[in-house]
């Protein structure tokens, strides 16, 4: 990797030093505010873990939700240290404060080995500013950041890209947490160089929200299956019937001329299911993609569709994957995308790489139960799309070279 990852720093260089990370604690609550998936919080144990056996004093920097620039008590990160104290089994201070006296104090009453979290970084519009005096203030006089926040690594903000900057400029290193650098490995790793077959599956349901990652994956890849409410969209694009169901009008020849650039590549759904309403007990019908009648709204890829895409998958030695084949958070529309969940676990256990990105998706391989066969699923929804669009992450772009 091009730039300094925490592997550059000995543990005998950092014990008793302040070194400031910036994680990605943005986790799902519920709503008496208890952390409901506490993945990201376990993907940054091995950066933390390091930094207290090496005796530094970790200060954890973190967003959580979008509180606008102003302190929300339900978006604080105090149920998150709590958390993260019994995941990491070791004690874990918190301060109601990210900057200020009573957060310099606490952060100069460390002692090392020692980890305090600071409240949530939005609660100050600073933040999402870039504003490069409260990247000072975060900084806390560290001679080291760590960013070991994949998720937001795509914001340009003072406590990712920000912080970065100013502990450089003060002759400090900031340098990439364990879970950034693999997190940048496995994506980077398969666009640069994948072992081939490479298959990239596409869903969701906007194809504008993923015609970036389509166009950077297309020259790259020897498949591209597309699945989910975006399908229409080429439908529409060939003048299929699709009954009542969601087409993006407007990306009507997008679609015409990624099939058109991408020839035999690209695998469309040969059949979908359909219902004439999107519920939780909805009736359900099996057309072929394009003979979807009147009244009907497509919800999910279809039997037929679910095996190619597994012959397809079985064959593969790279898969990315992002973004569901169907409404699969209703069990009548669950089928398409669990199927293709099983059968990218199955690809995995046979020895290909295969990467789960965005949240969805990442919701359903667990849904589906094959967590643990898939090799690795990203923690970063929109930076992972970034990324493999071939965009530069701000966050990323700030650490040291090496
Ligand atoms: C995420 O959950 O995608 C990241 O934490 C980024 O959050 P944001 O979109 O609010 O910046």
């Amino acid at each position: 990797m091009a730039k300094k990852t925490l592997e550059d720093c000995p543990p005998e260089t950092l014990s008793n030093e302040i070194v400031v990370v910036r994680v990605d604690y943005n986790l799902p609550l519920d709503a008496d505010g208890e952390v409901v998936d506490h993945t990201r919080l376990v993907r940054t144990l091995p950066t933390i873990r390091y930094l207290v056996d090496a005796g530094a004093k970790a200060v954890l920097l973190s967003h959580l939700g979008r509180p606008g620039g102003r302190p929300d008590p339900a978006l604080s990160l105090r149920p998150v240290a709590g958390r993260l104290e019994k995941i990491l089994g070791s004690p874990v201070g918190f301060c109601p404060e990210t900057t200020g006296p009573v957060a310099r104090e606490a952060v100069q009453a460390m002692k090392g080995g020692e980890v305090l979290l600071l409240e949530n970084t939005r609660f100050c519009p600073k933040d999402a500013q870039n504003d490069p005096g409260w990247a000072e203030e975060i900084a806390y006089g560290t001679q080291l950041f760590v960013n070991d926040a994949f998720g937001a690594a795509h914001r340009a903000h003072a406590s990712t890209q920000g912080i970065a900057d100013a502990v450089r400029r003060g002759g400090g290193e900031a340098v990439a947490g364990f879970l950034l650098e693999k997190e940048l490995r496995f994506l980077c790793d398969a666009m640069v160089d994948p072992e081939r077959p490479f298959v990239a599956v596409i869903g969701g349901a906007k194809i504008s929200s993923k015609i970036d990652v389509i166009e950077a994956l297309l020259p790259a890849v020897d498949g591209l299956l597309i699945g989910g409410a975006m399908a229409n969209t080429f439908f529409r694009a060939l003048g299929w019937a699709f009954g009542d169901s969601l087409v993006e009008e407007d990306c009507a020849d997008t679609a015409l001329s990624v099939m058109e650039w991408a020839g035999e590549k690209l695998l469309l759904p040969v059949d979908v299911v359909t219902t004439p309403s999107i519920t939780p007990d909805a009736e359900t019908r099996v057309f072929a993609s394009d003979q979807v009648e009147e009244g009907e709204q497509i919800a999910d890829i279809g039997p037929r569709t679910v095996k190619s895409f597994a012959e397809v998958l079985g064959t593969a030695r790279t898969v990315i994957w992002s973004g569901p084949m169907g409404v699969f958070e209703l069990a009548p529309f669950q089928s398409g995308t669990y199927g293709v969940a099983r059968a990218a676990a199955a690809a995995a256990d046979a020895g290909a790489t295969v990467i789960v990105g965005g949240g969805d998706s990442v919701a359903a391989v667990a849904a589906a139960g094959v967590v643990e066969h898939i090799t690795h699923i990203s923690t970063g929804g929109s930076a992972s799309l970034e990324l493999l669009s071939g965009k530069k992450l701000p966050g990323v772009e700030a650490l040291s070279d090496r």
